[in-house]
């Protein structure tokens, strides 16, 4: 039911993994295979455990059962190969971090000597604005920027050690459309021109149609990973739920319905059953 075909070599393959918190089940039996450069959307709604795969990711949790590989060794914590960007931390509108403070914060100076640190520190930091076209936040005080703007500078922190692999958990939620379509852009534009492998966690996927190479459908704690026109379909999905849900598409935008009732209700908001979807990015 669903597709592991991609044209580069593999830089993560998770196999059989599944999670355990008490007794309760919260992933099964997970199989991933990602290709070096892939655009990944990891979708499903509230409670699904997306959270929780990408923690195991990147060693920050152990799998109860099953195995992770990234880059061909055991996963572990720490890896500067992957670059991370936590689902969303509250900033004080007070707080005296600047732009460049915040997107600094993941650099490691144990290494360097002080000067040497200090110098390179400077550059590196530069940089990862560069990457992310926030060199003209690097004095502003953080807590007023807008949203999208903070967003930018966490996935410049994450840019720091120039990783192969970013991942990226619900970067998109708090921001307007015009904003995450922003976002969206930005680190699809990471991904091509650096061929950082992505993995994206939304629980929507409508803002993420035109840049995805494949989609992880999650819920239940099974995963679906394909394309998204072979993945998000009702078949596919009712299977995943254990229950009937339909899918629907519109001019632009993908919804996914639950059967069993006549509301319809944002997945996000309700965890469960029923419908999900926004405008889709039209670029
Ligand atoms: N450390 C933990 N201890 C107990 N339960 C947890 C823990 N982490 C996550 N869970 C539970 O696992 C489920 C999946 O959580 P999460 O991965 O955060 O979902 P998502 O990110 O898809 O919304 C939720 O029901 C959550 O309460
Ligand atoms: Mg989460």
């Amino acid at each position: 039911m669903t597709s592991q075909t991609f044209s580069t070599s593999p830089v993560l393959t998770v196999s059989h993994v599944g999670m355990k918190f008490l007794n309760r089940s919260v992933l099964e039996d997970i199989e991933l295979t990602i290709g070096a450069g892939e655009f990944i959307g990891l979708i499903g709604p509230n409670g699904a455990g997306k959270s929780t795969l990408l923690r195991i990711l990147l060693g920050l949790q152990k799998p109860t059962r099953g195995t992770v590989e990234i880059l061909g060794s055991p996963v572990r914590r720490g890896n500067r190969y992957i670059g991370y960007v936590p689902q969303k931390i509250h900033l004080d509108p007070a707080t005296p971090l600047s732009g460049r403070d915040l997107a600094g914060l993941g650099l490691d100076g144990h290494r360097y000597g002080i000067a040497f640190f200090n110098r390179k520190r400077h550059a590196q930091i530069d940089e990862a604005l560069e990457m992310v076209d926030a060199r003209h936040l690097a004095d502003a005080p953080v807590g007023r920027l807008s949203g999208g703007e903070q967003q930018r500078l966490l996935i410049a922190q994450a840019l720091l050690t120039h990783p192969q692999i970013l991942l990226l958990d619900e970067p998109l939620s708090n921001l307007d459309i015009k904003s995450a379509r922003e976002v969206v852009r930005l680190v699809a534009r990471i991904q091509r021109e650096h061929g950082v492998t992505v993995i994206l966690v939304a629980h929507d996927m409508n803002p993420l149609i035109d840049v995805m190479d494949r989609i992880i459908y999650l819920a239940q704690g099974r995963a679906a990973i394909g394309p998204v026109d072979v993945v998000v379909q009702s078949d596919v999905l009712s299977t995943l739920y254990g229950y009937p849900v339909e899918v629907i598409r519109t001019r632009n935008r993908i919804l996914v319905v639950g059967g069993q009732d006549s509301g319809i209700e944002d997945f996000s908001v309700t965890g469960g059953e029923h419908c999900h979807g926004t405008e889709v990015l039209s670029t």
